[in-house]
């Protein structure tokens, strides 16, 4: 039996209820679960219920959404789909050729979504000329953060270079501060290794390595070198990393245990929601070199029958792009909002940073999709990237060995 037979047998048997129940309806999977997260997911229920939607709740823990994904695949083959899932670039498309995600192009035409989103990422939410997904914001990957009162007693400014980062985590490293939190999860070794391809490479690098899988690039010396760097990142990482949650990793620099994160804007959510200041407690700068790393959370919706359920399809589309969502929204998960016409006034020196770069690398052409995030490849290619970034930093493995096994793997992979 075929997904979309699976999922119209199934949708029959749900009929009944939707009969029975009456108002727009959704089931939402999703990983939001962190306490920045948490908020942020909380103002879609909030407006969602404001019009008389009834939402089911479906979070999946796990930093990055791998467990989320997992559950969805489990809950489309039992033929029972979510309405309404956080999916993001390449997955959308990948699930609409498996021809079970449902067409909202009504809602992006009566809302002019081709009008108000940027075409870059418009290309996204769009499968096969049809409107496939819509998007909540913008985050930005390629970041550091750290705890102010700690660098600066230690003199130490944000780093604008790979060799100033080094050198600042070794003097706190000397003073005995842990210098960068890191949670030991693949998709955080993932992030903090695109950032270093970022920087050490450039920009085009990073199109040739990351995005367009380029043989000479994946084995490069300049990709000996990230691998050279994140075996000094490994270095300055305390030794109970291991399967750390990224909040955790941000708890960390919040509590003064220590001094730098790298990691996407998300963090910022945490440290928002527990009341702290940037500027004040915490410092964000982009991670040393030129460009930007987007990922962008977006919603999909499964085909269901039921007009209550699409109903709620349709209803989630529409609050998602609006103008109140992606203002209250973003302001608590750290992000910036998809649209360029939401005012930024109440939003924070980072988020300002966030919205003025993306406009001028869109420009430079160095505005780049996040490999670790899901933006850039299909999860064959990014999931046989990251298990060799994971081995080797989990590991003594050679630069050399590291190139040969990406290679193998990204060969393997195609
Ligand atoms: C998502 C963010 C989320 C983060 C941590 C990223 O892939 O885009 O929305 O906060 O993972 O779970």
């Amino acid at each position: 039996m075929t997904l979309r037979m699976t999922l119209a047998a199934s949708a029959a048997s749900l009929c009944y209820a939707s009969v029975v129940l009456a108002g727009p309806q959704a089931e939402v999977l999703h990983w939001w679960t962190s306490g920045g997260e948490a908020r942020a997911v909380a103002v879609l229920q909030e407006e969602f219920s404001a019009r008389g939607g009834t939402w089911t709740d479906m979070p999946v823990a796990g930093g990055g959404g791998d467990a989320a994904m997992t559950a969805l695949r489990a809950r489309v083959l039992s033929g029972n789909a979510p309405t309404a899932v956080q999916l993001k670039g390449p997955a959308i498309q990948e699930w609409y050729e498996e021809g079970v995600l449902a067409d909202i192009s009504s809602v992006a035409e009566a809302q002019g979504w081709a009008d108000i989103l940027p075409a870059s990422i418009a290309g996204h939410m769009q499968c096969d000329g049809v409107w496939c997904a819509a998007p909540v914001n913008v985050h930005r990957v390629d970041w550091v953060w750290a705890n102010k009162s700690i660098i600066e007693a230690h003199g130490i400014a944000m780093p604008t270079t790979w060799d100033e980062f080094n050198a600042a985590a070794e003097k706190l490293q000397a003073a005995g501060i842990t210098p960068l939190a890191h949670g030991g999860q693949s998709w955080q070794d993932a992030t903090v290794f695109e950032t270093v391809v970022l920087g050490l490479g450039g920009p085009d690098f990073f199109r040739s390595a990351l995005v367009d899988l380029d043989m000479d690039a994946l084995t490069s010396d300049t990709m000996k070198a990230v691998f050279d760097q994140m075996r000094t990142l490994r270095g300055f990482v305390d030794s109970n990393f291991s399967g750390r949650d990224w909040n955790l990793a941000t708890a960390m620099v919040m509590n003064g245990e220590a001094a730098f994160q790298i990691m996407g804007d998300w963090a910022k959510g945490e440290f928002l929601a527990a009341g702290k200041v940037p500027g004040e407690d915490f410092l964000c700068a982009s991670t040393p070199g030129d460009g930007y790393l987007y990922n962008v959370d977006s919603f999909a919706m499964f085909s269901v029958s039921g007009d209550d359920n699409i109903a709620g399809q349709n209803l989630l589309a529409e609050l998602i792009v609006g103008e109140s969502f992606q203002k209250v929204f973003n302001l608590n998960k750290g992000s910036i909002p998809v649209r360029a016409d939401v005012a930024l006034d109440e939003f924070d020196s980072c988020a300002v940073l966030s919205a003025n770069d993306m406009v001028a690398t869109a420009e430079a052409g160095s505005l780049l999709p996040s490999y670790a995030h899901g933006m850039a490849l299909r999860g064959a290619q990014a999931g046989a990237i990251t298990d060799v970034v994971t081995a080797h930093f989990n590991s003594d493995m050679s630069a050399d060995d590291a190139v040969r096994m990406l290679a193998d793997a990204v060969a393997n992979s195609l």
